[in-house]
């Protein structure tokens, strides 16, 4: 698959909700496992597992069918979910980037016979194939977000903005938005938000994955202006959900 739009594509995806239920071509199918083996993780020893299933495979639980999903299970070691935040939203690039819809699916979930087709906890799934709406936003002003000002504290300059906007733009579970970048000229520390009780009910889970997220599209942007960025973790990521991205120029 093509990787040279995924910088540009951080300003025009969108998840899709309607899909073509025709499957995507076999060949494709096989070029997208291969993408998926080739993930790179954010912490590199956590085992992971990306299956890819069927809408036959899947409950979908109110939410609109798609062709296909990745299914993704991790082992449960500190900080499992932002990897996998991190890890799924590279096949959320790539597959926009590529011409295919995909949306991230927190509420559905995997039928009991696919359980045994791992050994790892499942976490989530991405639902993808052929979209039966526009894949793309032509616009950046289509997407809702909250203004920059609401999410760093960070001094905006012309080196740093459009890496900030490629932050501001990531999507999150329910488009919570519940992180924070702090930092100075050379690094972008990324904090999750505490949610309050309600919220906390529904998305404790998805809050981390969103940082795993976020953190990626940093990286996808600070490479993209060759900031040789470099991922740091203070005190636990689980713990106090802080990763840093230094950049050098
Ligand atoms: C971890 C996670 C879980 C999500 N779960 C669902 C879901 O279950 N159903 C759904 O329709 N969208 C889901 N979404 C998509 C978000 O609602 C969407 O990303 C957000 O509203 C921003 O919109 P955009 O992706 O079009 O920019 C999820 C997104 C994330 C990151």
């Amino acid at each position: 698959m093509d990787k040279n739009d995924i910088y540009e594509t951080i300003f025009r995806r969108k998840s899709i909700r309607k899909y073509d239920q025709d499957p995507l071509d076999g060949e494709i199918l096989k070029d997208i496992e291969r993408e998926v083996g080739n993930l790179k993780p954010l912490i590199p020893g956590i085992k992971t597992e990306v299956l890819l299933i069927s809408s036959e495979d899947v409950k979908t639980r109110m939410m609109k069918k798609a062709p296909h999903y990745l299914a993704v299970f991790s082992e449960e070691s500190e900080g499992y979910l932002t990897n996998v935040g991190y890890m799924l939203q590279q096949m959320d690039l790539l597959f926009s980037s590529n011409g295919i819809g995909c949306c991230w699916q927190g509420i559905p979930t995997i039928k009991d016979h696919v359980k045994p087709r791992s050994k790892l906890k499942f976490v989530i799934l991405l639902a993808f194939g052929n979209p039966d709406e526009p894949l793309h936003r032509s616009d950046r002003s289509e997407f809702k977000r909250n203004p920059i000002e609401k999410m760093t504290d960070i001094t905006i300059t012309d080196e740093n903005r459009e890496i900030l906007e490629a932050a501001r733009l990531s999507p999150t579970a329910t488009n919570s938005q519940a992180w924070f970048l702090s930092g100075d000229a050379s690094s972008i520390d990324v904090f999750t938000t505490k949610p309050n009780f309600i919220r906390s009910l529904i998305a404790k889970k998805y809050i981390p994955m969103d940082a795993g997220i976020v953190i990626y599209q940093i990286m996808v942007a600070a490479n993209h202006f060759n900031k040789n960025p470099e991922i740091v973790f203070k005190e636990g990521i689980e713990k106090k959900d802080t990763a840093t991205v230094h950049q050098s120029t």
